[in-house]
């Protein structure tokens, strides 16, 4: 039985790939684990875990552990669920030059074989042949988050191909897909999509309440289970979740 990797990236000049994967890990259909791997540095600890996170809790201790234990044992120690709302997270590095130290292909093929976890990785704003490149080889699914202006959908647009590439996926392949932010300011996402040659994920509406009890750890007020970000990515979760059920049906 093998279970989804979907790995999130951003162009350059687009926000919300955080917010984003942390929304939709948190209303996934099924057991899931957020993955912080964007190479630039993690942002939870300060965003999400408002700089209380536990010391020894991230990928870089369980990179550790697994010269001596197996996956299970290490993301048991290690991944830490800082509040009862938040999905279970593995945090990621403290700065910048670790992310090229980690075995990132080693890790994406034991994440993506992780028996009943989907794993929803924010891998950060795309740069070919960063550090974690072979993590999104490993990915099933890549979804580029963008905005919808001008400038993020440029941004967007150079790297679809880079990805395509790395996934050995023609274009139009749900495979790697467009998910828009705050479509219509000023781009319809379906334009967007067009213009990425990508298909459409589909979107995540401007929430800015929602969105910094993700990226700021603010607390969330009481509809928060109904706001607009958390209802349209329990939507976009059950998409992506799908993509593991051809395959588990065919195990
Ligand atoms: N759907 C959204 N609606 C409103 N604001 C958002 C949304 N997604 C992200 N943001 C805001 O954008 C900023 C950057 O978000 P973040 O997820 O940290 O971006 P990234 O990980 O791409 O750097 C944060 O202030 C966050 O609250
Ligand atoms: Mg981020």
């Amino acid at each position: 039985m093998s279970d989804v990797l979907v790995g999130l990236v951003s162009a350059k000049g687009s926000p919300g790939v955080t917010t984003s994967a942390l929304a939709l890990a948190s209303r996934w259909p099924r057991a899931s684990l957020m993955l912080e791997a964007d190479p630039f540095g993690g942002d939870l600890r300060a965003g999400l875990g408002n700089g209380q996170w536990p010391p020894a809790a991230g990928i870089m201790e369980a990179v550790v552990d697994l010269r001596s234990t197996n996956l299970d044992a290490a993301l048991g120690r290690r991944v830490h669920r800082p509040t009862e709302y938040s999905p279970p997270v593995l945090a990621g590095i403290g700065c910048v030059g670790q992310a090229s130290t980690l075995p990132w292909s080693r890790i994406g093929t034991a994440l993506a074989r992780l028996p009943g976890v989907d794993v929803v990785a924010d891998c950060g704003r795309f740069a070919v042949a960063d550090g974690v490149t072979p993590l999104l080889r490993a990915c099933d699914v890549i979804v580029v988050v963008t905005g919808s202006s001008l400038r993020a959908v440029r941004a967007a647009s150079r790297i679809a191909p880079l990805l395509q590439e790395e996934l050995e996926v023609r274009p139009g392949d749900p495979r790697v897909s467009v998910l828009v932010v705050d479509a219509g300011a000023p781009y319809p996402a379906a334009e967007i999509a067009g213009a990425c040659r990508l298909p459409l994920l589909g979107e995540l509406p401007d929430d800015p309440r929602a969105a910094a009890v993700w990226s700021d750890g603010d607390r969330p007020d009481r509809g928060f289970g109904r706001s607009p970000l958390q209802r349209e990515a329990r939507g976009l979760a059950g998409a992506l979740a799908a993509f593991g059920d051809g395959r588990r049906g065919a195990a």
